[in-house]
């Protein structure tokens, strides 16, 4: 066991997808080996863009718990949490306040492209503008000095690091730990059915861990290949053919996948020989996660259980962390 202790999270607004399988939850059953480590479910996050419906946020803290468990991340090894049930987060969240400008959040290239996306420039929710403080929060409540995360989130462990260093500096104690982004090896990005995007829910191109193997099977027939191989005997292309891009990361056997390649090249082979193939690969990783998130899915108490029982052990430390702030910040009376 290493003294280092990983944080990460996901907002829950939807099931997860392959995309998160092969991105972090993998490597997250690897790392509760090695670590003390902790997965939050970040329903407050997740609120600060779905306001609006927190019954869908609230149905999807199970579904994203059905996953976690289903692929492996073992409660006894990973404290899993719901973040709203940690009080001190939000309120460690004003004290930082203090310390970040406007300017600096608006800076924040994940923050900057998310206000494009969603198209709020012309009305920026403050609770929005503000979430990247609240992740800070997050992460510096657990003292956690990794964090697994994708590229895409490095601005806000630099932005962490940032408060870090002034709430240390201002208050003239050493509370708070600099956290370290872990891009995974083993995290891979994952193109979505369509080849055009990474696999993302909102995009409709992903395969979801509980989706049936017919709806596997489906999606595998649909999936981008080489749109100018039109006959069985021409030659195909493989770059950017999703089908063997999926090949590359799920298929066992390097070989297989190296003679179909080159015969596909060559021509005289069709797509749905390779679809084929790769619809039996995906389904042996799929169906013993389909079977065990069944399990869970039948038994949403216990899994809420599990929840709480994580939530309790988080919400111990999370006040620890919090007292020690409040001390630096002449705030105990
Ligand atoms: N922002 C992360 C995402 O969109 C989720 C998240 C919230 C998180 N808090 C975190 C990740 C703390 C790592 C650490 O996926």
């Amino acid at each position: 066991m290493s003294n280092q202790r990983v944080l990460t999270g996901d907002r829950p607004t939807g099931p997860l997808h392959l995309g998160h399988y092969v991105g972090s939850l993998l490597n997250r059953i690897e790392l509760q080996n090695t670590y003390e480590q902790f997965v939050m479910i970040a329903d407050v996050q997740a609120l600060t863009d779905n306001f609006e419906t927190p019954e869908k946020v609230r149905a999807n803290v199970l579904e994203v718990a059905y996953d976690y468990l289903a692929v492996g991340i073992d409660p006894k090894k990973t404290t899993i949490f719901i973040q709203s049930m940690i009080p001190a987060i939000p309120e460690l969240t004003m004290y930082y306040m203090n310390l970040v400008t406007i300017a600096r959040l608006q800076r924040n290239p994940t923050l900057k492209n998310e206000i494009q996306q969603k198209g709020y420039e012309s009305a920026i929710p403050v609770g929005f503008f503000v979430y990247p403080i609240n992740q800070v929060a997050d992460i510096t409540a657990f003292k956690a000095t990794l964090v697994p995360v994708g590229e895409d989130q490095l601005p806000m462990i630099e932005q962490t690091n940032e408060v870090v260093r002034s709430f240390n500096r201002l208050y003239n104690a050493p509370v708070l730990v600099e956290a370290k982004a872990l891009i995974p090896e083993k995290g891979k990005r994952l193109m979505g059915l369509d080849g055009k995007a990474k696999m993302s829910k909102s995009l409709g191109n992903a395969i979801f861990l509980k989706d049936s193997a017919d709806e596997l099977a489906k999606k595998v027939r649909s999936m981008y290949t080489d749109p100018t191989h039109l006959r069985v005997e021409d030659p195909g292309k493989i770059e950017g053919n999703v089908v063997f891009d999926y090949l590359d990361i799920f298929a066992p056997d390097k070989k297989t996948v190296d003679e179909l390649k080159a015969h596909y090249q060559r021509g005289g082979l069709g797509d749905m020989k390779v679809k084929n193939y790769l619809l039996e690969v995906l389904e042996a990783h799929c169906a013993p996660i389909r079977e065990r998130r069944k399990m869970f899915e039948a038994d949403p108490q216990q899994v809420m259980k599990i929840l709480l029982e994580g939530t309790r052990h988080a919400h111990e430390i999370a006040m620890q962390t919090l007292k020690e702030v409040k001390t630096a910040m002449h705030l105990l009376y």
